[in-house]
């Protein structure tokens, strides 16, 4: 079967591997569609720590079962269309005995501790599938996954309708968390660097856009709320500078979220956390989000189809990759069509 595997950093191929055989409690899927992510990028630059080498990379799946066990939990059957929960747990440690399993301590993440799904076929447990209505579009299916994360950060922030949520980094994350806080019935405020994105975040829909670089962002973000400042503010960059700018766009009794991965640590002045008396919470991949994201795609409540860049094949995709390493300002959700019967 083919599938998508970085060698080493900077060397992507597609390689000829054996199909799997699932080992006891897995099911088979044939993968129809797999989004390419912005982790699959640092994978392929060499700069994600915890990528281990060769690793075939792809962790927004959606295929066709292919082999289930008769017995499994969600009572998939043969044929069914499902998506892939990519995050592997162990069940046993404090954070999954609280049901926390996104921050257990032994997470295993597709692509990045063990080889991904990038491929004509691939083995995954069966509880851990996600049932697609029977007329989805598969690509649409592909981008369910990113949804969650920027949901995940929605949920731990406790947005409601109404409030202005300030998402800094308009990236797939933080168009997508614009894209759901709208479809909350939140005031998403976008902040970028690049013009090109915050007019793309302002096409998709996104009430307020800021240039951080030529317009003061607390003081437009004190104007829009009326003085009030933001409710909620999630950091989609993992900038070091907009992290710390969280504190300045945030409300008093306001929270924050941190999805954005820095690279090095952000000096923080504390004493606007207690004078505040901000919440900071951390965002870290889903728990228990599929299905909502799956709704909200479905019924085009977050239409993903606007934030696709483009449809490639398995033999352009390690090609893709490579120019989206080089020109990210090209791109915003790049979708492989792995299995060619996808129309
Ligand atoms: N927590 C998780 O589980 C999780 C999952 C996926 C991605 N991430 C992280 O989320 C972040 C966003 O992911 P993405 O794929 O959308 O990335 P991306 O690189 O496509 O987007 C980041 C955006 O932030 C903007 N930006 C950079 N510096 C900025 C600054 N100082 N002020 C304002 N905007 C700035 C960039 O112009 C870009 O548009 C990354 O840090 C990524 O590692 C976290
Ligand atoms: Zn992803
Ligand atoms: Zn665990």
């Amino acid at each position: 079967m083919k599938a998508i595997k970085l060698i080493q950093p900077k060397e992507v191929v597609m390689v000829d591997l054996e199909k799997p055989v699932p080992a006891e409690g897995e099911a088979l899927i044939r993968i129809i569609t797999a989004g390419i992510c912005g982790s699959d990028i640092g994978a392929f630059r060499g700069t994600n720590k915890l990528v281990s080498y060769p690793r075939v990379i792809g962790h927004e799946l959606a295929g066709v079962i292919e082999a289930i066990p008769e017995d499994n939990p969600k009572g998939f059957k043969v044929g069914d269309k499902v998506i892939v929960d990519p995050y592997l747990y162990c069940g046993k440690c404090y954070p999954c005995s609280i049901g926390r399993t996104n921050c257990c301590t032994s997470l295993h993440v597709l692509g990045v501790h063990v080889d991904g799904g990038m491929a004509d076929y691939f083995c995954h447990p069966a509880d851990m599938l996600v049932k697609m209505p029977e007329d989805m579009s598969w690509t649409d299916a592909a981008m369910v996954e990113p949804l969650t994360i920027s949901l995940h950060g929605i949920h731990r922030g406790g947005l409601k309708a109404g409030e202005y949520c300030v998402i800094i980094g308009a990236g797939p994350i933080g168009i997508l968390a614009g894209m759901a806080a709208e479809a909350y019935g939140a005031h998403a405020i976008m902040i970028d660097l690049v013009p090109e994105r915050l007019e793309f975040a302002k096409s998709v829909g996104i009430e307020y856009t800021i240039h951080s670089g030529e317009e003061n962002a607390e003081a437009r973000v004190n104007e829009i709320t009326g003085g009030v400042m933001a409710q909620l503010v999630m950091e989609c960059s993992g900038a070091n500078a907009a992290i710390r700018s969280a504190l300045d766009l945030v409300c008093h009794a306001g929270r924050i979220t941190l999805t954005g991965w820095p690279k090095n640590e952000t000096p923080l002045p504390t004493d606007a956390i207690t004078r505040k008396e901000v919440d900071i919470r951390g965002a870290r991949t889903s728990a228990g989000e599929f299905e909502e994201a799956m709704e909200l795609v479905y019924t085009g409540k977050v239409d993903v189809k606007r934030i696709l860049t483009k449809v490639v094949s398995m033999e352009d995709a390690p090609d893709t990759i490579i120019d989206i390493e080089q020109n990210p300002g090209d791109y915003m959700k790049v979708v492989v069509n792995v299995a060619e019967d996808n129309k």
